[in-house]
């Protein structure tokens, strides 16, 4: 049967085509969130009384159902939409794409568990009606906010990460980690392409990819325990948050790519140890040979490693491969240069064997990353 044959059930109420939408999307990421849904859009309607709302909630396909809980307060209530996300994962990119698939003029984030207080959304909105105001974050940390309800691990580490964000990125806001927020949608609209849909830094992420061109308000709010569910935060999430920082720290030195390139390199030299032991004790090789061998057998190591590794988006194949093979030897052979010449220099100014050695190491693995990244793998 062709679907246009399908009759369309005869509705009692069908929703007239015209009519203005929703003032403000508010945005509501879920993983495992199905007892704190309903509660949460009723607290939202209460709150939000006289203002053309919608709340959006984006699952990324939970176990528990939170999903089919959103879909069925939808039947009853056209302001409660739900994005329902397969095989993609991450608290940002699930806020990215609600705030995406928004028309409305002002979209908020905030969390589904009522830890975040819904009674200052007007004030936020109003911010950002007056017109001079384009990102209101809900604050914790300035009088009239409080945090007290995270327990003393939790508490410690949301003072320390405010701390890093403040110092080392750069950023004034009182509650850079704040993952309650409202904004013009035009804001997130103009740079879509430039965040990053992992972890949990979204605001973060907006505030310094805006790069101080934004107007921004605090809002004051207590936050609150969590109604039903679990937290999601873990040490995956904290991991990701202390490399956000080395990045920014190191100017992009230090990233996953370049943390995956030196572990490799570790290996090789563990691969370097075993080959030139073995050929000495069984091949009764003669030393340089035997050398010689290890040098290439950890070097053809570290290249397939890496190949399926550390550059496993930019994988050589076939002929490509070979060609790779001989640039990061000869880059390698350079390294090798690199590193002996500034572990010397630095013999000859402070003879401390192994601080010399250390520099001289670093430099030359800093050396190996920055050249076979741009001219092995072609990354940028
Ligand atoms: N769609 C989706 N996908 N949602 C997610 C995911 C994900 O992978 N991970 C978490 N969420 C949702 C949760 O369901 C919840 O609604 C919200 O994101 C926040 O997650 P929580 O698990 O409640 O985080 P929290 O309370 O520990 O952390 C809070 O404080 C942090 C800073 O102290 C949040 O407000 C964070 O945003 C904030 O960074
Ligand atoms: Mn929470």
């Amino acid at each position: 049967m062709p679907l246009s044959a399908v009759p369309t059930p005869a509705s009692p109420a069908a929703t007239p085509a015209t009519g203005p939408g929703p003032v403000l999307s508010v945005v509501i990421p879920t993983l495992n969130e199905a007892g704190n849904v309903a509660e949460l859009v009723s607290r939202i309607e209460r709150a939000l009384s006289g203002v053309a709302w919608e709340v959006i909630f984006v699952d990324d396909n939970s176990p528990d159902g939170t999903a089919a809980v959103a879909k069925r307060l939808s039947l009853s209530d056209r302001r409660v939409r739900c994005i329902r996300r397969v095989e993609r994962r991450g608290l940002a990119g699930a806020c990215i794409e609600g705030i995406l698939s928004s028309a409305a003029p002002y979209v908020a984030v905030m969390d589904a568990d009522l830890q975040h207080d819904e009674a200052i959304l007007p004030k936020m909105l109003a911010h950002l009606e007056q017109g001079d105001t384009d990102l209101v974050v809900g604050t914790r940390y300035v009088e009239g906010g409080s945090a007290a309800a995270f327990d003393a691990r939790r508490g410690a580490l949301s003072r320390i990460a405010t701390r890093a964000a403040q110092r080392f990125l750069g950023t004034s806001l009182s509650d850079p980690m704040s993952g309650f927020f409202m904004l013009r949608r035009e804001v997130v609209e103009a740079m879509a392409g430039e965040l990053s849909s992992e972890g949990f830094k979204i605001l973060l992420d907006i505030v310094t990819t805006a790069g101080g061109r934004l107007r921004i308000a605090e809002e004051p709010f207590v936050f609150r325990s969590r109604f039903s569910g679990e937290s999601k935060f873990d040490s995956r999430v904290g991991i990701e948050f202390l490399g956000l920082l080395l990045g920014k720290m190191t100017f992009g030195v230090v990233n996953p790519r370049f943390l995956l390139f030196g572990l490799v390199g570790a290996a090789g030299l563990g691969v370097h140890l075993i080959v030139l032991k073995a050929s000495l004790l069984y091949a009764s090789a003669f030393f340089p040979t035997a050398q010689s061998l290890a040098t290439v057998t950890a070097m053809g190591n570290n290249f397939l490693l890496n190949n399926f590794l550390t550059y496993r988006d930019r994988r050589l194949k076939g002929l490509a491969m070979l060609k790779g093979f001989a640039g990061f030897c000869l880059i390698g052979a350079a390294g090798a240069v690199t590193n002996v010449g500034i572990a010397s220099y630095f013999y000859d100014e402070r003879p401390v064997w192994w601080l010399a050695g250390m520099t001289g190491a670093l430099m030359g693995l800093l050396w190996n990353y920055t050249m076979s990244s741009r001219f092995v793998w072609h990354t940028r």
